[in-house]
């Protein structure tokens, strides 16, 4: 397995190319199976996850190409709405292939997802809501087996899930009648499969909002159709953060400001200089003395997620005491004892992490859990003197593009090791 080798305690300094959204493409990718066209897509950033889904795509009998971030579906001969253990067991999203395979062939076949580092992942929000459109669903031998014909409905999701509004919107389209999603997810990967989808001739209401009404014209065609995917916020976040755990300065390009509101907020309250030089690149410099601040993880457009390690990292430098209060997943923070590794001081109860600043990481060898762990260890790794070591790093690969040429290209010292 790969491994990392990083020499930190030096500034990084200079510009970085922020990538396409992994968590917008994904679901795009399987929404090309809904209508049979030609769709050439653009801005797509090549991840472990982004091949795991072409995988996908040529399993279930689409044509796909893919070179210089531009991918070309040809959906017209898909025939086989089957999405296997062996790929979806590399990758939960693989389950976005669900309501387009309902959608379009009125059956589907794809095996459960299974847990991840920080506990099960279920998927009883996606089952309840396509059982409420008449489709017929069991569970067989690991895999859920979904048909019939379905009919618009009124959802109403008990909480807010990115994957059960992602599936049920494509499932929708497939519907007879309007259906209504009341507690969708806001996150802006959403707002693009929906502006996506509307390119299929689907009329989709209330785009960026938590009510959606989805309404499929089931005689619409399409042979064509072109789209650019949004910038990832997730993996700008990061890089962010990069220029303030390294006090570097760094210049962000082809960013989305919009999705970016408060990280933005939180960097600036701990004392980092933001600079919006346009909407779609911003400056980062100036953070000699971090401050502590509290966050909170939430649901668009509250703090991320996905952002909760990468942001622990930083405030382990930071002075004082902060808390982190990860409200979306039960135990996201297999990244804890690694940092504790590196010198931080860190105790979780419960939902909370509390943090206590520390002058200075102090190198050592870690191993990474899941993505954004794996974030989170490099950043720490790149901010101490001397060298460092982070394994299993095939995670990092999931989610973020060419990562180790972004870092060294803005003067970090960083090498794979096979
Ligand atoms: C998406 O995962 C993202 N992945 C995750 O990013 C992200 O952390 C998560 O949304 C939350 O923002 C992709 O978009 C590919 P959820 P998803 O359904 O859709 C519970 C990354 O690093 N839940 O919004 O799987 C669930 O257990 C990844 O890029 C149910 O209980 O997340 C969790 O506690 C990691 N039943 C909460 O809802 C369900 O049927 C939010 O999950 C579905 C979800």
């Amino acid at each position: 397995m790969d491994k990392f080798i990083i020499n930190g305690g030096k500034k990084l300094i200079g510009e970085v190319q922020i990538s396409g959204a992994k968590n917008a493409v994904l679901p795009i990718m399987a929404a090309c199976i809904l209508k049979p066209a030609t769709y050439t897509i653009k801005n797509v950033p090549n991840l472990k996850d982004t091949r795991t889904m072409i995988k996908l795509l040529e399993e279930s009998g689409a044509n796909v190409k893919f070179d210089n971030n531009i991918l070309v579906v040809d959906s017209t001969q898909c025939n086989n709405p089957v999405a296997p253990y062996d790929l979806v067991k590399t990758m939960r999203a693989s389950f976005y292939m669900l309501g387009p395979f309902i959608a379009r062939f009125g059956k589907s076949t794809v095996s459960l997802p299974g847990g991840c580092a920080w506990g099960p992942r279920p998927v009883d929000f996606h089952i309840k809501a396509l059982k409420q459109m008449g489709a017929h669903v069991e569970l067989k031998e690991g895999n859920i087996l979904c048909s019939g014909n379905l009919k618009g409905a009124e959802i109403i999701f008990e909480k807010k899930s990115v994957g059960a509004t992602g599936n049920i919107i494509m499932a929708a389209v497939g519907a007879e009648g309007e259906t209504i999603i009341s507690n969708a997810s806001c996150e802006p990967e959403i707002e693009d499969l929906c502006t996506f989808i509307s390119l299929l001739g689907v009329n989709i209401e209330g785009i960026g909002t938590d009510l959606l009404k989805i309404n499929s014209s089931t005689d619409s065609i399409v042979k064509k159709v072109d789209y650019s995917i949004i910038p990832d916020r997730i993996e700008a976040a990061t890089f962010m953060i990069l220029a303030a755990i390294t006090n570097g300065d760094i210049i962000l390009r082809n960013v989305n400001i919009n999705h970016l509101d408060i990280v933005i907020s939180k960097l600036k309250r701990a004392g980092v200089r933001i600079e919006i030089v346009n909407t779609n690149s911003l400056r980062i410099s100036n953070s000699a003395n971090l401050s502590s601040v509290d966050v909170e993880t939430r649901e668009y457009p509250g703090f991320p997620t996905d952002i909760q390690a990468q942001w622990m990292s930083l405030m382990c430098l930071a002075t004082g005491t902060s808390t982190i209060k990860e409200n979306i997943y039960s135990d996201r923070f297999t990244h804890v004892a690694e940092l504790n590794r590196f010198g931080a001081d860190i105790k979780v109860e419960g939902d909370t992490a509390h943090i206590n600043g520390v002058n200075s990481f102090r190198a050592a060898p870690v191993m990474s859990t899941d993505i954004r762990a794996s974030a989170s260890l490099i950043l720490a790794a790149l901010s101490s003197e001397g060298e460092s070591s982070i394994s299993r790093i095939y995670h990092i690969d999931r989610g973020y593009e060419n990562i180790e040429r972004k870092i060294a290209a803005l003067g970090g010292d960083i090498k794979r090791k096979k």
